[in-house]
């Protein structure tokens, strides 16, 4: 059965968790739905571990609606979001609208924005308008030169008010989950019990409603550790072993063998 806002809101009710990834490619989304991923964000940070780039700000709509595509034709279950780019929402709510509608012509269910009282106009226009909506506070990766880079937020108690302030206006707005980052995490537990929506945690500890990380960075894809990250696996290491056997088995005339190799009047 795919997954509803309602049936996030009613997870959050039993406090049973969300569990969030996210993907950016067909095969790897058809693995995470088979799983039974609750929700997939089809992040802007395929920005950095798909393209490369240092931040989230270079990579555009087009990019993210051609990820979202892909993702959506390899789930069923899982509810699926896409990430807005810099720029894609912020110039008027029109332009928000439209190409909000655009991630969910490209089988997107909702659409994830960054930012708090200064989005609230165009949360409201897109719910207005029927398109599902998840804020994101806390660090904010299209804010980074503003905030000085990757910090931890929420650190004092003006902060941790202002926090909470957003948390509850983008719900009043309408918004249907909230992701909390790199916050701390009794600011975490305090908004997640302040809500009636669930906040969905990545940094920000053990009391959110749900958790996401980036894919690559808990399968150990990524060039960089973080602190809030948890490796469940070391597939650099494994992809690195793989491609060298194959490079040395190439390199000494040992693959291909008769049986990857085809005779002319085989059937195939
Ligand atoms: O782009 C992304 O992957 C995100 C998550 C870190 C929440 O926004």
């Amino acid at each position: 059965m795919k997954v509803t806002i309602d049936l996030l809101l009613k997870m959050k009710e039993k406090k049973e968790k969300i569990v969030a990834l996210t993907a950016y490619d067909y095969l790897t989304a058809k693995i995470l739905d088979e799983i039974g991923i609750d929700l997939i964000l089809v992040g802007d940070s395929a920005a950095n571990v798909i393209f490369g780039y240092e931040t989230t700000l270079p990579i555009n709509l087009s990019e993210m609606l051609i990820f979202t595509s892909a993702v959506a034709r390899g789930v069923k279950r899982a509810f699926i979001v896409g990430d807005m780019p810099f720029l894609s929402y912020q110039i008027s709510k029109e332009e928000a609208l439209k190409n909000a509608g655009l991630f969910l012509k490209a089988g997107a269910q909702g659409v994830k924005l960054e930012g708090g009282e200064q989005v609230l106009p165009i949360v409201e226009h897109l719910v207005k308008f029927g398109i599902p909506v998840m804020g994101h506070l806390g660090l904010t990766p299209q804010f980074v030169y503003q905030l000085g880079g990757y910090k931890l937020q929420a650190r004092t108690k003006e902060e941790q008010e202002k926090l909470l302030k957003e948390a509850l206006l983008l719900e009043s707005a309408g918004c249907f989950a909230i992701v909390l980052e790199k916050i701390p995490m009794e600011v975490a537990k305090r908004v997640t019990e302040k809500l009636k929506i669930p906040t969905i945690g990545i940094g920000a500890g053990p009391y959110c409603d749900g958790q996401i990380l980036v894919l690559h960075d808990m399968l150990g894809l990524s060039e960089k550790k973080f602190k809030f990250v948890k490796r469940y696996t070391d597939l650099s290491t494994i992809i690195k072993k793989a491609v060298k056997e194959y490079l040395e088995d190439v390199k000494r005339g040992e693959f291909p063998q008769e049986e990857h190799s085809f005779k002319a009047d085989e059937s195939c």
